[in-house]
C-alpha cells in the first residue's frame, strides 16, 4: 500500500479528488480468448491505465451471475464467475493494481439478487409466509384470484414490475417485486438478515483489500411502506425518474442503510470509500447521499444528463458545486458511462433522438459523430479542471463513439428484449475495447472473439494507434490527467470569469479555463499562454465546441 499513500495529499482522502476510470470487465481485455473481457486482462492491461494516469478504477459486476443483466444480477456475492476468472485472479488484479498506485473499487449490487441466487431459490419453495420468502417482496395479487399484479408499478426496463410464481403444488401463487429484468427479485431491506448479509458481504471484499464499493440503485433499495399505485408522469433518465415522490425511489429510510455501511467501512483502515449510484430528481436530493455519516461519494447525474448548453452547464456546475458543498462533500463529475450513450455520442443528439431509447441501425438522424467527438474533448476538458473526483468510462479516453449498427441478433441488454426492440437500450456502449488496429478483435483477445461486434472504423480509435499521434484523443487524455494532477485540480475551489453567454469560463489559480459551447469562435485576447487546447487551432479564436487552458501575462 505505500504507494497508494502518495495519491491523497496529506489530511485529505483520496476519493476526494480522484480519477476513476471505470472498468466494464466483460468488454475491457480478454485473456482468454472466449470473447468477453475477464481479470486477467485487466491485470494485463493495468500498465495502460497507470500510463494513462488515473488514480483509481471501478469494476463493473463479475461476482458469479447468469448474466441476465450482464453481471447486475449475482447469484453469489462472494465469488467470481467463472466467465472473469477466480478469486485467486480477483487477488492477483487487485494486489497488480495497488503496486501500482491504482486504487479498486468493486460494484455492490444489494437492491436485488439473481433469480438463481440460493436465498431466492429457497424462497420460491418454502411458500407464503416463510422467512426464506421474507427475504424479498412477495405479496398476494389483487383481483379475485389473485391474477392482478400488487400494484401498477413498471420495471425501469419496460412491462411490469411484478412476476406470478408457480406455487410448489402447482397453483399460480404470489407476485414478487423486480425493479429490474424479473430475473432481479428485490431484496427487501426492511428484514434484519438482509442488512446482516450485506454487512458480511461488505466486510469480504473489504478484507480481501478493496478500497471502496460502488452501490447500485443506491436510490431503490427501500420501498414506501404499502406499495402504493404510481405511473410516472415524466420520461425517466436512465435509472429513474424526474419526480420527486417516487414510492421505490430516494425514500428517507434508505440512509439508514449507508450509515450502517459507513460505520463497518471506517472499522477498516486506509480511508475506504461508498459511491452512491442514485437517480435523483435534484442536486439538493442527491447531496443527501454524502451526508457525513453516510456515503462518501455519490454520481452526479443531473451534470450528465445536462445538455451542450453554456447556460445550463455553468449552472449545474454551480448548483453542484453549492449543494455539495452544503454537505462537506466533494462533487463529482461524470460523463459516461455503461447506461448511457457515449459522451461522444450524446452531446450531439437531437431533440427526436432522447438518450433513454439507445441508438440502433433504425434511429433516425444519428449524431454527427465530427461535432460529438469534438463536444466530448471540450466537454471532458472542462470537467478535469473542476474541483471534486471525476469518473471516466472505458474507450472514453479513445474518443470512442456509440456503436450504432449492431445487428438486432446480438443485443443482450434485457431493455431491448422487454420492450419488444423499441428501446434499443445500452448495448452500443458496451461494445469491447480496440487495442490495437491490426490484431485480432483489434487487440480486445487473441482469436477474434467479441460477444458484441466491433464496428470496422474502430481501427482508427486503437490505442496502438491513438498512442503514436499526439493529436489524438488519447493523447489529449493523458496530458490532462497529468496537468490536473500536476496543478492539484482535483481539490480546492474555482473562481468563475465572464467569456460572455456561450462560454463556461473559471479560474483555477492562474490558469483560466474556457469552454466554447456556441456558434461563433470567441477571441480569448492578448497574453494568452496555451497549456492545453481539447482541439489544435492557430491563434487567440477560441472554436466553438473547444476547450482551452492557458495563462495570461
Ligand atoms: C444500474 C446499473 O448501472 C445497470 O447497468 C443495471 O442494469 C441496473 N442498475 C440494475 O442493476
Amino acid at each position: 500500500m505505500a504507494q497508494l499513500e502518495q495519491i491523497a495529499a496529506p489530511g485529505s482522502e483520496w476519493w476526494r479528488s480522484a480519477v476513476i476510470y471505470q472498468i466494464y470487465p466483460r468488454s475491457f481485455a480478454d485473456a482468454s480468448g472466449d470473447g468477453i473481457g475477464d481479470l486477467p486482462g485487466i491485470t494485463s492491461r493495468l500498465d495502460d491505465l497507470k500510463d494513462l494516469g488515473v488514480d483509481a478504477i471501478w469494476l463493473s459486476p463479475f461476482m458469479t451471475s447468469p448474466q441476465r443483466d450482464a453481471g447486475y444480477d449475482v447469484a453469489d456475492y462472494r465469488d467470481v464467475d467463472p466467465l472473469f476468472g477466480t478469486l485467486a485472479d480477483f487477488d492477483e488484479m487487485l494486489a497488480q493494481a495497488h503496486n501500482r498506485g491504482i486504487r479498486v473499487i468493486v460494484d455492490l449490487v444489494p437492491n436485488h439478487s439473481s433469480d438463481q441466487h440460493v436465498w431466492f431459490q429457497e424462497a420460491l419453495k418454502a411458500g407464503p409466509g416463510s422467512r426464506e420468502r421474507a427475504r424479498y417482496v412477495f405479496r398476494d395479487g389483487r383481483g379475485e384470484n389473485g391474477e392482478l399484479p400488487p400494484n401498477n408499478w413498471e420495471s425501469v426496463f419496460g412491462g411490469g414490475m411484478w412476476e406470478r410464481v408457480t406455487e410448489a403444488d402447482g397453483t399460480p401463487g404470489q407476485w414478487y417485486l423486480h425493479i429490474f429484468d424479473a430475473t432481479q427479485p428485490d431484496f427487501d431491506w426492511t428484514n434484519e438478515e438482509v442488512r446482516e448479509e450485506f454487512r458480511s458481504i461488505l466486510r469480504f471484499w473489504l478484507d480481501r483489500g478493496v478500497d471502496g464499493f460502488r452501490v447500485d440503485v443506491a436510490h431503490g433499495m427501500v420501498k414506501e411502506a404499502g406499495l402504493p399505485d404510481y405511473a410516472p408522469v415524466a420520461d425517466a433518465d436512465s435509472m429513474g425518474g424526474r419526480e420527486d415522490n417516487v414510492p421505490y425511489w430516494g425514500q428517507e429510510e434508505v440512509h439508514e442503510i449507508y450509515r450502517d455501511w459507513h460505520r463497518v467501512l471506517a472499522e477498516y483502515d486506509g480511508d475506504r470509500a461508498l459511491c452512491g449510484e442514485a437517480w435523483l430528481p435534484t442536486l439538493a436530493k442527491t447531496a443527501l447521499w454524502v451526508r457525513p455519516d453516510e456515503m462518501h461519494q455519490t454520481f452526479n447525474f443531473p451534470y450528465l444528463m445536462t445538455p451542450w448548453d453554456a447556460k445550463a452547464l455553468g449552472d449545474i456546475i454551480r448548483e453542484s458545486l453549492d449543494e455539495f458543498g452544503k454537505v462537506g462533500a466533494p462533487s463529482t463529475w461524470v460523463l459516461s458511462n455503461h447506461d448511457v450513450v457515449r459522451h461522444a455520442t450524446r452531446l450531439a443528439l437531437t431533440a427526436e433522438n432522447p438518450q433513454g431509447e439507445g441508438i440502433g441501425p433504425l434511429t433516425p438522424n444519428k449524431p454527427d459523430a465530427a461535432i460529438g467527438l469534438a463536444r466530448a474533448r471540450a466537454a471532458t476538458a472542462l470537467m478535469l479542471a473542476l474541483p471534486g473526483s471525476s469518473y471516466l468510462y472505458q474507450g472514453e479516453e479513445l474518443g470512442l463513439p456509440e456503436a450504432m449498427e449492431i445487428p438486432d441478433e446480438f443485443r443482450q441488454d434485457p431493455t431491448w428484449f422487454r420492450t419488444n426492440g423499441k428501446r434499443y437500450g445500452r448495448d452500443g456502449c458496451r461494445v469491447p475495447l480496440p487495442w490495437e488496429a491490426e490484431a485480432p478483435a483489434f487487440g480486445f483477445n487473441h482469436t477474434g472473439a467479441s460477444w458484441l461486434p466491433q464496428p470496422a472504423e474502430w481501427a482508427t480509435y486503437a490505442r496502438d494507434v491513438e498512442a503514436a499521434d499526439p493529436a489524438s484523443t488519447l493523447s489529449l487524455y493523458k496530458q490532462m490527467l497529468a496537468a490536473r494532477r500536476a496543478h492539484g485540480f482535483g481539490s480546492g475551489s474555482l473562481v468563475w470569469e465572464d467569456a460572455g453567454p456561450d462560454a463556461v469560463a473559471f479560474r483555477r489559480g492562474d490558469i483560466h479555463v474556457v469552454s466554447n459551447l456556441g456558434t461563433e469562435p470567441i477571441e480569448l485576447g492578448e497574453g494568452v499562454t496555451f497549456e492545453l487546447k481539447s482541439q489544435p487551432f492557430e491563434g487567440t479564436a477560441l472554436p466553438v465546441d473547444t476547450t482551452a487552458w492557458f495563462r495570461r501575462s
